[in-house]
């Protein structure tokens, strides 16, 4: 084991291929509607995307959670859609119907859009950054986060959330080197801007890439795996060993290829994905993240509680970030959380008769993963 390892944060020891006693914990979306404390601020801020621009706001909804439950890790708020808004794309969020851009759907319209003004737009987000670390407590970790090219490019293209993603499907499929000029400046500003989170303070990244399922496997190498690839070789050519999360949301058998050929440190789960399937074929390379049903922590109870044990039973002995398959859903009652964080904080108790700042600091070396 490296030197220095009992002061190095839970989270990062696992992405590095410790196995954590107990687990790492943070949700998806822990900061959000669910909690009172974010809907008194997201009020005060008036449009959604005025709150991920106001850093001392979303400062503090990004350690609301952090300060109620005691979280593993804290996520930078801010929304991946903010790419788009730097670009030069209009984008806008409507109440009760999600976001809405002006669609970008073929080459000429690619025009209007410019990387130059990634960074000075986004300054905000970087002083949230900046701000998160400087409250944080030293034993929690910040994650950054950028949407994965994919994801992102749906919005701008679809104009909105889809049903079939007929448009985007239809340009990468139908006019894939018009298409790439698309998701080429989408890697060149996602690695800019996850670079600037990294230098404000960020410890670790995640590229959130929710719509992987919707490609066949020639177009998920092409749209999915590749951009991450670039993404992951640029941001590392700068900060060598800062590790990343890729989550690939419904990408099944593709997730092994994922996980061979991005560069990854960790990939987050899906709830679909099998458990033993992913021990064995995916925690062996790299930490694994997830991945409880989001529906069993908003209906609590014994069922969420089967649910949380057959994930630590299956994952909990190699590196494991205890995350939810996808986002905290808005109906979510906060006791539900505070439950879950108990019960994967006693993972190993009864086990190892070991608690407090032993159990915490155990850690077992388990896999070959992080090269960082
Ligand atoms: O996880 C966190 O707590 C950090 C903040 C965060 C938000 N969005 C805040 C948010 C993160 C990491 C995201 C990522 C995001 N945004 C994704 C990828 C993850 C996923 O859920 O699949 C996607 C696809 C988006 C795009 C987006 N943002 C949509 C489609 C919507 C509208 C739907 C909805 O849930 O309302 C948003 C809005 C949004 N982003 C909210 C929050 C808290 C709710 C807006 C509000 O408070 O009015």
């Amino acid at each position: 084991m490296a030197g220095g390892t009992h002061v190095k944060k839970l989270l990062l020891r696992v992405l590095d291929g410790d196995a954590g006693v107990p687990p790492p914990i943070w949700l998806m979306r822990q900061a959000g509607r669910f909690l009172p404390e974010y809907r008194a601020v997201r009020t005060q801020a008036g449009s959604f995307l005025d709150l991920c621009y106001t850093p001392e706001l979303a400062a503090t909804v990004t350690l609301q959670p952090v300060e109620r439950f005691g979280m593993d890790a804290a996520i930078l708020f801010s929304d991946i859609l903010v790419i788009p808004d730097a670009l030069g794309q209009s984008v806008r969020f409507v109440e009760g119907e999600g976001p809405v851009l002006e669609p970008v759907r073929d080459v000429q319209a690619l025009a209007q859009l410019t990387t130059a003004r990634v960074e000075s737009h986004l300054a905000p987000v970087m002083e949230t950054v900046r701000l998160v670390r400087r409250d944080l407590s030293d034993d929690v970790t910040l994650i950054g986060f950028a949407g994965a090219p994919w994801t992102v490019a749906t919005y701008m293209v679809e104009g909105s959330s889809s049903r079939d993603y007929a448009q985007v499907k239809g340009w990468a499929f139908g006019d894939p080197e018009g298409f790439e000029r698309l998701v080429s400046l989408l890697v060149e500003a996602t690695t800019i801007y996850l670079c600037a989170q990294i230098e404000a303070g960020a410890e670790v990244v995640q590229l959130f890439d929710s719509w992987a399922s919707v490609l066949p496997e020639d177009q998920f190498r092409r749209w999915v795996i590749k951009p991450t690839r670039e993404i992951v070789a640029g941001v590392r050519a700068r900060h060598p060993t800062i590790p990343i999360i890729g989550f690939p949301r419904g990408a099944g058998l593709l997730y092994e290829a994922y996980v061979a050929e991005t560069g990854v440190n960790g990939v987050g789960l899906d709830s679909q994905v099998p458990v033993a399937w992913a021990a064995g074929a995916l925690q062996g390379k790299v930490a694994v993240q997830g991945n409880l049903d989001p529906i069993f922590l908003l209906r609590g109870g014994e069922g969420m509680r089967q649910a949380a044990r057959n994930i630590l039973t299956a994952l909990g002995s190699g590196p494991l970030i205890f995350n939810l398959g996808h986002g905290v859903l808005p109906a979510t009652p906060p006791d539900h959380v505070a439950e879950l964080i108990a019960l994967v904080r006693e993972t190993g108790v009864r086990e190892t008769g070991v608690r407090e700042t032993g159990a915490r600091e155990t850690t077992v070396r388990a896999t070959g993963a992080g090269r960082g």
